[in-house]
């Protein structure tokens, strides 16, 4: 007990000295705004903006990171060369797996709240590349998105079954199974690679899926289309989407979308 009041002291006493630290050095002054003044006030807060946040032509790469998250730069074909650095870092460094950790917690939360009809019948939508499976060790390659997309050699990867899980993914797909919500994998991969992903989803976690629908070998619609699609034909069919996961905008875009949608991470690529 006293040991603990004298460790919390001793927190408190050192988060007070690192309080009045950070005042001494971003006080914005007050009476005269100078560009002297300023000046260090900016060299102050840029390690606050995490290291390798390099500049595209003007606009800082996590500038550009978030107005691809949100869906403002649309149509984007690589990352532009000087984030590759930038996307990278994001990636590898942690921060990726914080993103998703949020996305995850929230929808665990709202799942937590659903109160389901016991009938079966509520399923939620996952995705595949970039949400159940990461392909980091393949883009890691090709510069986190920087290098033009080569299918050939993301198909032959996809084909071997190697993809890690994304582990925030699968913590929600477990959590949805003890709840009762039934996971559908829908994926714009096409049939050709139905083997493949299967085996890759079993061995990394995945399972007891209530279907996996993969785009037919021959269809020509964009992603949004094929997938807006299929979740109509599961609503025709009785079931209730209540919730839907992906990397990518064409992911949870479009009618019938699911009663809550949710948005992982993904500054390495754009599909439509
Ligand atoms: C794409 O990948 C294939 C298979 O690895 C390779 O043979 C081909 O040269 C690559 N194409 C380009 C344009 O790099």
């Amino acid at each position: 007990m006293a040991t603990a009041r004298l460790l919390l002291l001793l927190l408190l006493a050192s988060a007070a000295a690192s309080c009045s630290a950070w005042d001494i050095s971003i006080r914005v002054p007050t009476e005269r705004l100078e560009d002297e003044v300023v000046a260090p006030l900016i060299h102050a807060l840029r390690p606050l903006l995490g290291s390798g946040a390099g500049q595209l032509a003007g606009l800082p790469c996590d500038s550009w990171r978030l107005g691809v998250e949100a869906h403002n730069i649309i149509d984007w074909e690589t990352v532009p060369a000087k984030c590759e650095g930038y996307v990278g870092h994001y990636m590898l460094g942690g921060h990726y797996r914080r993103d998703s950790a949020v996305v995850v917690d929230e929808a665990v939360a709202y799942a937590e709240t659903l109160q389901l009809a016991g009938n079966g019948k509520e399923v939620w939508i996952f995705d595949v590349d970039e949400t159940t499976l990461s392909n980091l060790p393949y883009y890691a390659n090709y510069g986190f998105g920087a290098k033009p997309f080569n299918h050939t050699s993301f198909i032959n990867y996809a084909a071997e079954g190697t993809a890690p899980a994304l582990p925030e993914t699968l913590r929600l797909y477990q959590r949805l199974l003890e709840l009762g919500i039934k996971p559908v994998i829908l994926t714009g991969r096409r049939e050709y690679l139905r083997d493949a992903t299967e085996k890759n989803l079993r061995q990394q976690g995945y399972s007891m899926w209530e279907k996996l629908l993969l785009k037919p070998t021959s269809a020509l619609q964009a992603g949004a289309a094929f997938k807006s699609g299929e979740r109509q034909k599961l609503v025709d069919a009785g079931y209730a989407i209540v919730g839907n996961i992906g990397d990518q905008w064409s992911d949870i875009l479009g009618a019938p979308e699911g009663s809550r949608t949710f948005k992982l991470p993904d500054p390495m690529y754009y599909v439509s």
